[in-house]
């Protein structure tokens, strides 16, 4: 017998079935509520309701736990490949060495965009942000290969619309920052690794050998690792509303970067060097800067702070503190902006209003710091972000689908004006 909660209202009790996850977690199961009993939920920002059962991110905010497909990210940064973490998110499993290197020769096979899209860039204007390229590069993606926007496309189809996109994504990022900067665009190299593929693209130049520094692509394949899924975030949550309408692939990761470039999401990232370069050039008061973010009527927010399932500390932040320290240490880099971050966590961290509100660094209080040491400007750090995250948003999309969750359309309570009859504009 399935557990059940009962609700009681207007004197006639319901009964509400009651779901238990594969880590104990709970949840009422109100699919058939408003048929029941006319009620619907309201739950601003979806702070308590569920959207969907998955099987591809485990998290645990009171205990700071992150695990893809079962393993932790500790485990997965440390000693996995982000190809390697990429095959696991999207097909559920750790590859064998055969296995891996298949999928390898297939992204390799598709790391060349057409030439025609090279051709975006000439209407651009210089100053362009890369997010706004990005996504609209990514949803055009879908005019080039029409094949992908068949609803009732094949297995191999729906694979070879995922592997283009995988190895695509890194020749289109570098493309954006090459356009930026006005240096010539660089086709990649499929001898390379993944990461050292885009670092060739992102850093080399026609004229000159490019040797990518191994410090730096192990750094890159642990940021893209700790990026690559978050179960229901924003974007993710944008990528299987937008899929569930049966949009294409392309079209639904291009609105999960839109989502994802907000500065309350993944543009904190850029949000978070732009706040500490301020503080530095305002003197580095930091006691100042604190109690603007404290203070509800000052729109300061402390970027790269808080979240909405971390209430203790986000694990990732806690790996990327540490790397930051690492690889400049590696790089021999002093950057003046990690120390305000740092002494920033720690007058925060001793600060009741932080403390009590479960506020701690997140994902993208740090990660700006590694992306700023190894040459990458502050406006291609969502780009980054997206990179990372690509694997997270297919795998979202493709278990929607798998999983035939119906299109999403939310309900509403109605708080306007109630009926009305027209008065002509001779009688207002
Ligand atoms: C990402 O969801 C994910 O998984 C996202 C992500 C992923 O991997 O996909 O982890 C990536 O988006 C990380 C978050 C990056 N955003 C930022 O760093 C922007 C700064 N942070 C905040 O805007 C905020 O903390 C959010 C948006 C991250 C979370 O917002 P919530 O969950 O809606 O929380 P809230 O705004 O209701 O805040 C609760 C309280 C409020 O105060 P009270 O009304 O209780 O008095 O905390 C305060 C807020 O004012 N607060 C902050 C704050 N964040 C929350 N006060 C000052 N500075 C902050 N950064």
């Amino acid at each position: 017998m399935s557990e059940v909660a009962k609700i009681e209202l207007e004197g006639k009790v319901f009964e509400l079935p009651i779901i238990t996850g594969s880590e104990q977690e709970k949840a009422l199961d109100i699919s058939k509520l408003r048929s029941e009993t006319g009620y619907i939920t309201l739950d601003r920002g979806f702070k308590n309701t569920g959207s969907c059962q998955s099987a591809i991110t485990f998290l645990d905010g009171e205990k700071g736990i992150l695990r893809y497909r079962g393993y932790p990210i500790e485990q997965l940064a440390e000693e996995a490949s982000f190809l390697e973490v990429t095959y696991l998110i999207l097909k559920g499993e750790l590859p064998t060495a055969e296995q891996l290197k298949d999928f390898e020769e297939n992204i390799d096979n598709h790391t060349l965009v057409h030439e025609d899209m090279k051709r975006f860039f000439e209407a651009y204007p210089a100053q362009a942000h890369p997010m706004g390229i990005l996504a609209s590069m990514i949803c055009s993606m879908s005019t080039f290969y029409p094949e992908s926007q068949n609803p009732n496309r094949s297995k191999e189809a729906f694979e070879l619309s995922i592997n283009r996109l995988i190895a695509k994504l890194p020749t289109l990022a570098a493309m954006v920052y090459k356009n930026a900067v006005r240096h010539p665009f660089m086709y990649p190299k499929n001898d390379l690794g993944y990461i050292e593929n885009f670092m060739y693209m992102m850093f080399g130049m026609p004229t000159e050998d490019y040797e990518p520094n191994p410090v730096i692509a192990k750094a890159l394949n642990k940021l893209l690792i700790l990026h690559a899924d978050h179960e229901q975030n924003c974007s993710a949550s944008t990528v299987r509303i937008v899929g569930s309408s049966q949009a294409n692939l392309y079209a639904s990761i291009s609105a999960g970067i839109s989502a994802l470039w907000g500065p309350l999401h993944g543009g904190a990232n850029q949000a978070v060097i732009e706040m500490l370069e301020m503080i530095e050039k305002d003197g580095g008061d930091l006691d100042k800067w604190i109690e603007k973010a404290k203070d509800k009527n000052d729109p300061f927010r402390l970027m790269g702070f808080g979240h909405r399932v971390y209430k203790n500390f986000d694990p990732r932040a806690t790996i990327i503190k540490k790397a930051c320290d690492d690889i400049l240490g590696e790089l021999g880099i002093e950057d003046p902006t990690l120390d305000i971050a740092k002494r920033l966590e720690k007058v925060a961290l001793e600060d009741e209003y932080f403390v009590k509100r479960g506020l701690y660094p997140n994902v993208d209080f740090y990660s700006g710091i590694i992306y700023r040491a190894i040459g990458i400007p502050t406006e291609m750090f969502t780009v980054m972000f997206a990179l990372g995250r690509l694997p997270g948003w297919i795998a979202q999309w493709r278990e929607m689908l798998d999983n035939g969750d119906p299109i999403g359309r939310p309900r509403q309570v109605y708080v306007g004006s109630t009926k009305r009859d027209f008065v002509p504009i001779e009688k207002r």
